[in-house]
């Protein structure tokens, strides 16, 4: 798939490199083209670089890799995503990790939705970078919590699957509301309670 993914932090980085080895084509997005170019050219074959802008117009799935509060602007440069899949994976965390910003009768995922004509899928927010470069702990596969109102989920969910996640659909798009309390809980473990990075939530079923 034409793969846009606008930001070249930690997340932007997990998910393309994962991707374009999988023969998926990335480009990414960024305010800084010039720094941009240099990410593609490290993760070689398949990924390249360019402007919110060209980035999101040229994709069919565009994967939102920004921090919240930069959401708004972010989505403004990137232009009309009408027809296109939006991967929400951001966090409206507090600063100094102290908590959500939004919840309970909304969610990032609700309000970018809003901001947005695309069709909004929230994936990839409740584990960190190292679980994206490495889903499994042993046996087990780390399991991927997506939610979204229509059928572009079958094309998340097949992405999660191209990175080897469990990929769980939860339902509706409102219940990013369970989700980004989820995504709170992991960085909780893992910078306040001292379990570290190497963490992963997994339904059990039987
Ligand atoms: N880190 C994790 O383990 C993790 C896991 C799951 C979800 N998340 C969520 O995913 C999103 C991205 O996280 P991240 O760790 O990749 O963040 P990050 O490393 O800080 O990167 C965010 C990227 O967003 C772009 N950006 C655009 N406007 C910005 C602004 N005003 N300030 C800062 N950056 C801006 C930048 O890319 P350009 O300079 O290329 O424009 C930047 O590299 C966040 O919402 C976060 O809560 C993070």
């Amino acid at each position: 798939m034409k793969i846009g993914i606008l930001g070249t932090g930690n997340v932007g980085r997990a998910l393309a490199k994962p991707w374009a080895e999988k023969g998926h084509e990335i480009v990414f997005g960024s305010r800084d083209p010039n720094k941009a170019l240099e990410i593609a050219e490290s993760m070689g074959k398949n990924v390249c670089s360019s402007t919110y802008e060209e980035a999101a117009q040229w994709a069919e799935v565009v994967v939102l890799a920004v921090p919240y509060t930069a959401a708004l602007d972010v989505l403004r440069d990137a232009g009309d995503l009408t027809g296109k899949i939006l991967v929400d994976c951001t966090n409206p965390i507090a600063p100094g990790l102290s908590g959500l910003l939004i919840g309970l009768t909304t969610s990032a995922a609700e309000e970018i939705a809003k901001m947005t004509s695309a069709k909004v899928v929230k994936a990839f927010n409740t584990m960190g970078v190292g679980v994206m470069a490495n889903v499994q702990f042993g046996s087990e596969t780390a399991s991927n919590f997506i939610c979204g109102d229509d059928e572009a989920k079958s094309v998340v969910r097949s992405l999660g699957e191209d990175i080897g996640f469990d990929v769980i659909d939860i339902g509706p798009l409102s219940n990013a509301r369970l989700l980004e309390p989820l995504a709170m809980l992991w960085i909780y473990l893992a910078f306040k309670h001292g379990m570290g990075t190497d963490i992963a939530f997994k339904l059990l079923r039987r």
